[in-house]
């Protein structure tokens, strides 16, 4: 079997891609829940309870680039194996603890506000490009303390980067609204060696001088591990975030009603923020023959469901297929912004379970606190098409105009 045509096409709207593949999830959880995608020569898993398998067995499916990847990731933590893993995630999980994130709520509230109140005033917006691009890229910049005033730089190498490691050159260099010259891309290199050195001679209390100082192993981290975790949380932590901000907004307009609920109890965000991850994951898990999130290699031959997954091969998860398995969601399909228990894979699983989640937690719950304030009778304009973001590995909206 081929992939289904809809699965490339970024030209569909974005809920109606969602639905194809909710469909067609939903047909292979049953035949071939381990499917080999010939196309991508790699297996793709459709059952919450495989990818739970796959993700808790790290000694069997590894993290590590398959050998025929030219993985710009490869220094990066979420390309990396124990015992390295554990060694240099340990260095700033401390910085990303749920109790060190809650401490950074007045900045990002007051990040949301200077966005939001030129806003205001004109009655309308568009929340992706407005709101939900600037926030995460401004709030995980200041973390790193690197200037954010470049941050329309910062989204557009992220862009650069996310879309040439999921499509093909030809088709991600025409797509590019804006591409990066190479001299922008210097400009960020330029910008970061800086940062870095100034933060060598001045440390301060952040996460950077947190990691010129560590020792692994008796050594400090070489420049390239130093850039692979500077890149790493300036790029995973801001397009996810960006997705979440935007499918949030997507959610509540297909669900009138649950926006009435939470407009009568606020405190029901973060339990809401929770199912617009399951439905609407910002991670796509449908990249190619690639490993980057999600993906994992086999390190020896190993039996899946009825399958034989040879050593060497690359076994892809489907995020959304995992949030709608009925054998672990009661009515699946029904959006419901109280449900709990809520285990979506959409922040993945095991060792890697994403490092900033919960900073992608505060942030969308700022946004909805700030929005239940400040424009509760916010309505789409449905006139104008929503697109998809073109990207294997993300899924979400390019653009959401809002009128209140
Ligand atoms: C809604 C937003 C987000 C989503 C949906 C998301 C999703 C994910 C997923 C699925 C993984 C696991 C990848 C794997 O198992 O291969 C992951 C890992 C990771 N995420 Fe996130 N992420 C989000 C926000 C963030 C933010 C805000 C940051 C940091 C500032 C961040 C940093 C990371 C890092 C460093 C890893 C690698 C962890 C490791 O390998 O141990 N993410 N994320």
């Amino acid at each position: 079997m081929q992939l289904p045509s809809f699965f490339n096409d970024f030209t569909l709207p974005p809920l109606e891609w969602h639905q194809q593949m909710r469909e067609w999830s939903a047909t292979m959880r049953v035949t071939e829940p381990v499917w080999f995608d010939e196309q991508n020569e790699s297996w793709r898993i459709f059952r919450y309870a495989d990818h739970i398998r796959v993700q808790n067995d790290y000694a069997t499916f590894s993290s590590a680039p398959a050998p025929h990847e030219n993985n710009e990731a490869a220094n990066s933590i979420i390309a990396m194996d124990p015992p390295r893993h554990r060694q240099l995630r340990s260095l700033v999980t401390p910085a990303f603890s749920a109790r060190s994130i809650a401490q950074l709520a007045p900045r990002i509230e007051e990040i949301t506000q200077e966005l939001l109140q030129p806003l205001l005033v004109q009655g309308q917006m568009d929340v992706v490009a407005q709101l939900a691009v600037p926030l995460p890229i401004i709030v995980i910049a200041d973390m790193l303390g690197f200037p954010h005033e470049n941050w329309p730089l910062i989204k557009q190498w992220t862009d650069a980067l996310l879309s040439d490691s999921s499509l093909g050159q030809e088709e991600s260099s025409q797509d590019l609204e804006m591409p990066l010259t190479q001299e922008q891309v210097m400009i960020l290199y330029e910008k970061m060696a800086h940062t870095i050195d100034e933060r060598r001679r001045h440390p301060r209390q952040d996460i950077l001088s947190l990691l010129l100082t560590a020792e692994v192993d008796g050594e400090h981290l070489s420049d390239d591990d130093l850039y692979a975790f500077f890149i790493t949380l300036l790029v995973a932590g801001n397009v996810t975030t960006t997705q979440l901000i935007g499918n949030a907004f997507l959610c509540f307009d297909q669900h009138p009603d649950a926006w009435q609920q939470l407009r009568q109890d606020p405190s029901l965000a973060p339990v809401a923020i929770e199912e617009i991850l399951r439905c609407l994951p910002p991670n796509r898990g449908t990249g190619g023959a690639r490993t980057i999130i999600g993906g994992r290699v086999a390190t020896t031959d190993v039996q899946l469901g009825d399958q034989l997954i040879r050593k060497g091969q690359v076994v892809k998860v489907t995020t959304i297929s995992a949030n709608f398995d009925e054998a672990q969601f009661p009515d699946p399909l029904r959006f419901d912004i109280r449900r709990n228990p809520n285990r979506h894979l959409s922040f993945g699983h095991g060792i890697h379970f994403c490092l900033g989640a919960p900073l992608a937690r505060l942030e969308a719950k700022i946004v909805l606190e700030n929005l239940l304030r400040l424009l509760p009778e916010w309505r789409r304009y449905k006139d104008v098409p929503l697109r998809q973001v073109r990207s294997n590995i993300v899924f979400g909206v390019r653009n959401l105009p809002i009128t209140f």
